[in-house]
């Protein structure tokens, strides 16, 4: 059986959809399994906190393998009860979504730092780990969603290009890793299959939409106002310095990673746009929030 934490989420999702689809027995985990909308036949849906050590016993209990996401590096803890569950039931191999900011030696902030510490705790297990460090998703961009209404996209640094990564491709590279032998000690970098500017990706969503998109860059001080008004300070501050990052274009790698993992090119943003055309038109406004990103 092969346990899927972040069930509900935007990569532990397709996770989970995937294997599923591939018939493999699964228990997915969200803090409420009703979030959880992967079902089937030999897939069950479970509610455990990653802050309750009990919970996440019985969820580990008969798992084999593990996908592990976590998102908040406040609360390194969970992540420690995480490994701690995994180690008790005999899991053999975790995979766990880390970010491609670890290995940005420029890079010291609080969410940098905390998946360096998770990666660091999982190789010091004695667990078997694969690494999946993604870019910026390009489901980032929901939290654009908002403004669209009035015709804008407002983001700092917007002619600073991104290797961003469609996140059904994370989940393919992680499926892979946890289906497939050879992946045991790798730590892969996953991005698009192109780095990217935000007022390109905002001329490919107008396009996309069919309707004009104004962009407007905004300063990086704008920017952490309005992440200080919808995260943790802490939080706030580390995004910040991830927006710095991309300023000074330390994310603008293309790897092949997609494509040697998958057998398979890496998705472009323009397709990512067409397949979420609706949740532009659509979006109600508590979806619109971007995530966090620390990639
Ligand atoms: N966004 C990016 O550009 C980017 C890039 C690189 C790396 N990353 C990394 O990707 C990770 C986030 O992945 P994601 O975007 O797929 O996550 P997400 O969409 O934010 O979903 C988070 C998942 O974790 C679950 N969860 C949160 N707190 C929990 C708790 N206390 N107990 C149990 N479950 C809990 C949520 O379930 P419920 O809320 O339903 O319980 C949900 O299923 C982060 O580590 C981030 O640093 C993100």
């Amino acid at each position: 059986m092969i346990l899927v934490t972040g069930a509900s989420g935007t990569v532990g999702g397709a996770v989970a959809g995937r294997l599923a689809a591939a018939g493999f027995p699964l228990r997915l985990i969200a803090r409420d399994p009703r979030r959880i909308a992967v079902g089937g036949p030999g897939v069950e849906a479970a509610g455990a906190d990653f802050s309750d050590p009990a919970a996440l016993a019985r969820a580990f209990q008969g798992a084999e393998r593990a996908f592990i996401a976590t998102n908040d590096p406040l609360r390194p803890e969970q992540d420690e009860n995480l490994l701690a569950a995994a180690a008790r039931a005999g899991v053999k191999h975790v995979v766990r979504l880390s970010a491609l900011t670890v290995t940005d030696a420029d890079a010291d902030d609080l969410i940098t730092r905390w998946h360096r510490d998770c990666e660091r705790r999982l190789e010091a297990s004695g667990l078997l780990w694969t690494f999946v460090r993604p870019r910026s998703f390009m489901s980032n961009t929901l939290g654009w969603a908002r403004s669209l209404v009035d015709g804008v996209v407002r983001a700092p640094f917007g002619s600073a290009r991104v290797a961003c990564v469609d996140p059904r491709d994370v989940a393919e590279v992680a499926v892979r890793a946890l289906t497939e032998p050879g992946h045991e000690g790798r730590a892969y970098s996953v991005t698009g299959p192109a780095a990217i500017s935000s007022a390109e990706q905002a001329q490919q969503l107008a396009e996309t939409l069919g309707r004009r998109l104004r962009f407007e860059e905004i300063s990086v001080d704008e920017a952490h106002r309005d992440l200080a008004r919808r995260y943790p300070r802490p939080v706030a501050d580390a995004l910040a310095q991830h927006l710095c990052r991309r300023g000074a274009n330390a994310k603008c790698q293309v790897e092949r990673t997609v494509e040697l993992v998958t057998g398979r090119p890496a998705a472009c943003f323009r397709t990512w746009a067409r397949d979420h055309a609706a949740a532009f038109r659509l979006t109600p406004v508590s979806q619109s929030e971007p995530v966090p990103e620390g990639s």
